[in-house]
């Protein structure tokens, strides 16, 4: 909803809502089968994991569903014990939320006042821009460089009423990572006044050893916080399982601000399992190595430029518009994310799917470039 929408209030709202648009999730496999009469969809325009849960996440999942009818642990005392045994970082740092989308709310709700600013990229991950609006703050938006965040430019835009800095790292929709040395400039250069976020959201999928997250910067004591989540690799977008890992005094603030069982049973008992699956971790990362080579190679054959990815995802320069494209692609049958939100007209945000569902989508998308 805008200012400029004609609808009238009885009750009259906060004006920092009126800033806000309603997010457009990925469309549905099942509401796209329903309006097009489709028997088969493919969905790849929200970045989830192909192979789906892990069968131990399942396991835990059935095993807790007998006593949902007890409220959950408010202080997510088993998945906060494995998640600092696995980053060696004390449990009163970490944060658990209702998806790393609520970790990003709590920040914005904690830190940000009226005339606040938080930096960002231009095209990232949105949920930063909404939680900063809905708290009367002021998003500060850096352009990218050919699809990668400018942390110097991000450093420069940093002033007095600087809060956050959010890094998206890979970052959403391009997929490009930020490199250690950049990170670490960055973390020099900004005032302590600051919070450096780095939103690590595709982190298992990288496998690049100069990747720069914050993890070490944390360690060292630094005032940065690391946001990571089971909606990606671990394949449980739809339990809503993501966590913050920040400083004592910032993790204290967002425990004040937060519902106290803001994460149900079962996704806590489902996130622990996951974590130890190492074979589901390594196929994942697999599924994603042979999807992305076989779609560069087949992207480089149609002409189009393809963005480099660190995630499970591709950017996809079209050169056409990609709405059309989408819609095109939407009539056969495959969703995929068109970028136009983020002012960028031409691009599609593909996820890599399994090597078959790779196989229709490159099938669609060549009659649906000679169409539109
Ligand atoms: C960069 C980034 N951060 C956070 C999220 C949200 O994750 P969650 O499902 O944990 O809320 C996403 C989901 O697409 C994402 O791409």
């Amino acid at each position: 909803m805008s200012e400029r929408s004609p609808v009238s209030y009885p009750t009259h709202p906060r004006p920092e809502v009126l800033t806000l648009s309603p997010y457009i999730p990925g469309k549905p496999a099942d509401e796209v089968k329903r309006e097009l009469g489709l028997e088969r969809v493919v969905k790849l325009a929200s970045n989830e994991n192909p192979l789906g849960p892990s069968p131990r996440a399942m396991k835990a999942i059935e095993e807790m569903a007998a006593s949902a009818h007890i409220y959950p642990d408010a202080a997510g005392f088993h998945l906060k014990t494995r998640l600092s045994r696995v980053y060696g970082i004390p449990t009163s740092q970490i944060v658990l939320g209702n998806g790393s989308d609520e970790v990003i709310m709590l920040l914005g709700q904690a830190f940000v006042r009226p005339g606040d600013e938080v930096v960002m990229g231009a095209q990232t991950f949105p949920v930063y821009k909404t939680s900063t609006l809905l708290m009367g703050g002021k998003p500060v938006e850096v352009p990218l460089k050919d699809g990668f965040l400018d942390l110097e430019a991000m450093a420069s835009a940093i002033g007095p009423r600087t809060k956050l800095l959010f890094l998206c790292n890979p970052n959403n929709p391009t997929g490009t990572m930020t490199r250690k040395a950049e990170v670490h400039r960055l973390v020099e250069a900004v005032p302590s006044h600051v919070l450096v976020i780095s939103d690590e959201a595709y982190a298992e999928y990288v496998g690049d050893e100069d990747y720069g997250t914050l993890l070490p910067h944390l360690r060292e004591g630094k005032n940065v916080a690391v946001l990571r989540t089971f909606s990606k690799i671990y394949g449980l977008a739809g339990l809503r399982v993501g966590y913050g890992l920040m400083p004592e005094y910032a993790a204290a603030l967002l425990d004040r601000v937060r519902l106290s069982f803001n994460q149900n049973a079962l996704a806590q008992a489902a996130a622990t399992a996951a974590l130890d699956d190492r074979e589901h971790i390594h196929q994942s990362v697999q599924v994603v190595e042979e999807g992305k080579a076989y779609l560069y190679r087949e992207y480089a054959a149609m002409g189009l430029k393809a963005y480099p990815t660190w995630g499970n995802f591709i950017m996809l320069d079209t050169g056409k518009d990609c709405q059309a494209v989408f819609r095109a692609l939407l009539g056969r049958g495959v969703i995929v994310r068109p970028t136009s939100a983020w002012g960028l007209h031409t691009c599609l945000r593909i996820t890599i799917g399994t090597g078959e569902e790779n196989e229709v989508l490159v099938a669609a998308l060549k009659e649906a470039l000679r169409e539109v």
